[in-house]
């Protein structure tokens, strides 16, 4: 993976990422989205608070090839040191490592501003995403049979967890992202 660097996402790749996330919306299952955000509104979820990480990987020419970022898993209090973790990659872009470098700064990241459990919903199949989590660390714990309707037939989705920590008896407060260094 000598030609990929994965970097903290700024405002001004949200264009980049919205395109690479677009298709994922408008031809595939694996996003639940029907209608793909565009620039302004994906800048404005990377914005959203409290910050959680949003990573891009970049060829050597510094295209943008995919991204993963981090969400509040339910926005209900006691959950807050509980998130899901989401990766799209543009179509000629998987299969590489990518997924896997962006997960491997990802994942500790998380951890390190003091979330405890990570989540991802997988809609299904998707036997490339599935291997990724497994690889790190996530076991399955449930499904969501037929949950959503996309592309003219029912989903479902498998629900992964990943615990990050060692649930403290006394947990510090979670710490806000900070893209140049948190
Ligand atoms: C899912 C996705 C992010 C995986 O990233 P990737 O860069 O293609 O995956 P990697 O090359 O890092 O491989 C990760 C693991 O998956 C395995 N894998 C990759 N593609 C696979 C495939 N098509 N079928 C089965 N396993 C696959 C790899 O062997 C590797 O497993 P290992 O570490 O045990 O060897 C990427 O394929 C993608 O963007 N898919 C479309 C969008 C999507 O489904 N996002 C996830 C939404 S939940």
């Amino acid at each position: 993976m000598a030609d990929i660097r994965v970097r903290a996402a700024s405002p001004r790749d949200a264009e980049r990422i919205a395109a690479v996330y677009a298709p994922h919306v408008e031809a595939s299952y694996a996003s639940f989205e029907e209608v793909a955000p565009d620039a302004r509104e994906m800048a404005a979820r990377m914005a959203a608070a409290p910050l959680l990480p949003w990573l891009v990987a970049e060829d050597a020419e510094e295209r943008v090839l995919g991204f993963a970022y981090a969400a509040h898993h339910r926005v209900r209090r006691a959950y807050r040191w509980a998130c899901d973790v989401s990766v799209y990659l543009d179509a000629g872009a998987t299969g590489r490592g990518i997924g896997t470098a962006l997960y491997a700064e990802l994942l500790p990241t998380v951890e390190r501003l003091g979330y405890v459990q990570c989540f991802a919903g997988i809609a299904l199949p998707n036997d490339a995403s599935v291997a990724l989590h497994r690889a790190h660390g996530f076991a399955q714990f449930g499904v969501y049979r037929d949950v959503g309707f996309k592309l003219g037939a029912w989903r479902s989705v498998a629900w992964f967890q990943r615990t990050l920590a060692d649930p403290p008896s006394d947990p510090a407060e979670p710490k806000g992202w900070a893209p140049d260094g948190g």
